[in-house]
């Protein structure tokens, strides 16, 4: 679309979790102008919801290596060395920084943080807050932080805008982003963020099934927006599904409510209908196995048994520790109905995590000139087919200063002009926003937990029907666009379900149940939407 107003900043910051907040603060110490935009407010994103907590190898006895070691294991051999190291040895001193900042950790009698278990890990390496609300402080000390400088002219903040697409030069560099505005008052509707570097820090793309535990904006913008510039997209197929999500009925759709790994770090476990333990001589770590594992084996399960749900029994754990521990969880369990205390919880897994997204390298860079990707919109190699759990907000505060460290050296460098974008023809077509289930029942029938050839392809030939639908009428805006990147995205995801013939991390195919190092110990890349992979 063309834009009706401009303006200009040295960087332009997409999204408000933890990354995106992180990259501007820092950014702001180094550059003269960041601009941070987020698609409704700064706290709507996945960070606020994240509830077990971040990881990082704190405990004098853990170690960097140990932490590694989990994550390699976690991500089924594709991960990538070098950013795992940067993730875990990086990671205690920008968590310290965190906290330096006003991010308030739980901490034990003796005034330690305290740390916690979480699937896949060796060690109590998890440091929460609120008890299971840890997003939400580390998203609170980070909004505070930036209100601390929000007068400082060298920064600003625009809310209720969602990233169109990204503007490009003639010879491809990224040089800015189409905005739809609304509500802000100073401006509105559509227009252009002119910026040196661009950083997407977008989050996930948990919106493309029926049931995930991401809230309403993860609709995968960033990732798109990507895609349609010619990024490198890698690692699509890796879709985490947590295995402990509240099972509300077949027909709940949308955001569902996350029991946090924790509940099981802390002892709660995982029993069939019969009240038999599912992950009993499945893996050594039991309950604790990495969460691909313990995914596929309660979907395993509802299979063999014929059931849309297991149970999680935490009632041992007591009244008294469960609210005191889990505050959040516990209301929220409460609202719906339910009494961790007294009762079984009916679980089953949805998805949770894009382990995948745009590709870049140990400094954030893309594949396209100018343009950084930071968190879950990224894929910094370090989750492989399979995020280790609470790595993810880790992920996020590390790579952002990296991100800040690479773009603000090469600014004073004068490596990264202002450029002038290329004029698009014509206005791209848009899906119809009431399409949306259409494409989330899609992809969770066909590319969801569990995938095969005939699945992948039912999945792609609904997508394919969609696509070519005359765009008569649409009037394009930030739901018929945030529909559209859903179903460019869930194109590209199907094809590389389909393509990988193995299962792997969280990407399970029925007609290959075997992990196949032979052929597909390597990644999958787009590189255009939504046929060009
Ligand atoms: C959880 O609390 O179980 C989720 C943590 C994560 O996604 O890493």
């Amino acid at each position: 679309p063309a834009p009706g107003w401009t303006t200009t900043a040295d960087v332009v910051v997409v999204g408000s979790g933890i990354a995106g907040l992180t990259c501007a603060l820092r950014l702001r110490e180094r550059v003269d102008r960041v601009l941070l935009v987020t698609k409704t407010v700064l706290s709507a994103g996945s960070t606020t919801w994240a509830q077990g907590g971040i990881a990082a190898a704190l405990h004098p006895e853990d170690t960097p290596e140990e932490h590694l070691e989990d994550t390699l294991t976690a991500g089924v051999g594709l991960c990538d060395v070098a950013a795992v190291r940067a993730l875990v040895t990086e990671g205690p001193a920008r968590v310290h920084e965190l906290v330096a900042l006003g991010a308030e950790f739980d901490r034990d009698a003796g005034g330690e943080i305290k740390l916690t278990r979480e699937g896949g890990h060796h060690r109590d390496r998890i440091a929460h807050a609120g008890g299971d609300a840890t997003g939400a402080e580390i998203s609170r000390a980070l909004i505070a932080a930036l209100h601390r400088v929000v007068d400082d002219p060298g920064i600003e903040v625009v809310e209720h805008a969602l990233v169109v697409d990204l503007l490009s030069t003639a010879d491809g560099a990224i040089c800015g982003v189409t905005l739809h505005v609304i509500g802000e008052g100073q401006v509105d509707g559509v227009g252009a963020a002119y910026g040196r570097a661009v950083v997407l820090a977008t989050g996930g793309l948990g919106q493309i099934y029926t049931s995930t535990t991401n809230p309403p904006v993860a609709t995968g913008d960033g990732m798109a927006a990507a895609l349609r510039a010619g990024a490198r997209v890698t690692d699509l197929e890796f879709v985490q599904f947590h295995p402990t999500v509240l099972f509300l009925g077949e027909g709940s759709t949308g955001q569902q409510p996350l029991i946090s790994e924790a509940v099981r770090g802390e002892g709660a476990f995982l029993v069939d209908g019969k009240g038999a333990r599912i992950m009993a001589g499945r893996h050594p770590l039991a309950d604790l196995a990495p969460r691909d594992v313990v995914a596929r084996a309660i979907l395993d399960v509802m299979r063999d048994q014929g059931v849309d749900h297991v149970w999680l029994d935490a009632r041992h754990l007591g009244r008294d520790f469960l609210a005191a521990r889990f505050p959040s969880i516990v209301a929220r369990c409460h609202e719906l109905g339910f009494d961790p205390a007294t009762e079984l919880l009916p679980v089953a897994p949805a998805q949770h995590y894009a382990s995948g997204g745009v590709e870049t390298d140990l400094v954030g860079r893309s594949s396209v000139e100018g343009l950084y990707a930071c968190g879950e919109c990224s894929c910094t190699g370090v989750h492989g087919a399979n995020r280790l759990a609470s790595n993810s907000l880790l992920e996020g505060l590390v790579f952002a200063h990296r991100i800040a460290d690479d773009v603000s050296a090469r600014l004073a460098g004068g490596e990264l002009p202002l450029r002038t974008p290329e004029v698009a023809d014509g206005e791209a077509a848009v899906l119809d926003a009431s399409r949306r289930l259409d494409v989330q029942r899609a992809m969770t029938r066909g590319s969801g937990p569990v995938r095969s050839a005939d699945s992948t392809r039912g999945a792609l030939s609904t997508l394919r029907d969609l696509a070519l639908e005359p765009p008569t009428g649409v009037e394009p805006g930030p739901l018929t666009w945030e529909t559209t990147n859903l179903l460019h995205l869930g194109q590209v995801l199907s094809l590389v379900a389909l393509r990988r013939e193995e299962t792997r991390g969280g990407h399970v195919r029925s007609d290959f149940p075997e992990r196949d190092d032979a052929r597909w110990l390597t990644h999958l890349t787009a590189t255009r939407a939504p046929d060009g992979v």
